[in-house]
């Protein structure tokens, strides 16, 4: 088997939307009378939209009722959305682009897997549309991470087997995502605590194509 795709989750991964998520979470929390904190904030990483007030909710042991969390829901965005129609260009990851030509001039498919229903909003801010073959978002499957829907349905696009595939996330819903579909991964960013990738790399300056193709050597 060797390496034909390439699937990006995009939070954290390509650029940092983690900063906006978390001051709009902390609004949420101070609705429901406790404070978020940044460990709390980093298990939101990769977990859907609702399944991060669910945590919040858990957290907090505030009870709501269904028409209150679908407001809180709705505020919770349209905070975030404040934010990220800030965003440009300038805020995708230094060398992530670089990467992600070379590895199109090898023939490798690229797609972004992504639990954000903002997805396609992000990417087009930073004018990415046209740099991937294919976009998932959380809208697009029935289960978002850790559920393996968005890994597959990106590999359909792409007409590729989940084991020709690479993804690589930054969050433990995402790497478990990958696990369950059947594809290799890598985590990204300095977190030493994730699980189950076959490698991490720190940054996209420490991305080397060569030795992300090697992990498909043996298999
Ligand atoms: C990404 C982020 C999560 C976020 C999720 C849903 O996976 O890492 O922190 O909760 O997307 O994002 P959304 O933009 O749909 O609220
Ligand atoms: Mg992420």
């Amino acid at each position: 088997m060797s390496l034909k795709a390439i699937i990006y989750d995009l939070d954290g991964v390509i650029t940092d939307t983690a900063k906006y998520h978390y001051e709009s979470w902390k609004w949420v929390a101070e609705q429901l009378d406790f404070v978020l904190t940044e460990k709390q904030n980093q298990k939101l990483k990769g977990v859907g939209r609702k399944e991060c007030l669910d945590k919040l909710l858990k957290w907090s042991g505030a009870r709501i009722s269904e028409a209150e969390k679908q407001n809180l829901l709705q505020k919770k965005n349209k905070m975030y959305l404040k934010y990220i129609d800030t965003m440009t260009p300038n805020e995708i990851f230094p060398n992530f682009k670089e990467f992600n030509t070379l590895a199109k001039s090898e023939g490798i498919k690229v797609a972004i897997g992504s639990s954000s229903r903002n997805a396609i909003r992000i990417i087009d801010k930073l004018d990415l549309v046209l740099d991937f073959q294919a976009i998932v978002d959380g809208g697009m499957t029935p289960h978002s991470k850790p559920e393996p829907d968005i890994f597959l349905l990106a590999a359909e696009k792409l007409n590729c087997k989940p084991a020709e595939c690479l993804v690589i996330e930054d969050s433990q819903a995402g790497l478990l995502a990958a696990k369950k579909a059947g594809m290799k991964s890598i985590s990204f960013g300095e977190d030493k605590g994730l699980k189950g990738a076959q490698l991490q790399i720190k940054n996209w300056s420490f991305a080397d194509l060569d030795k992300l193709k090697h992990l498909f050597d043996k298999s």
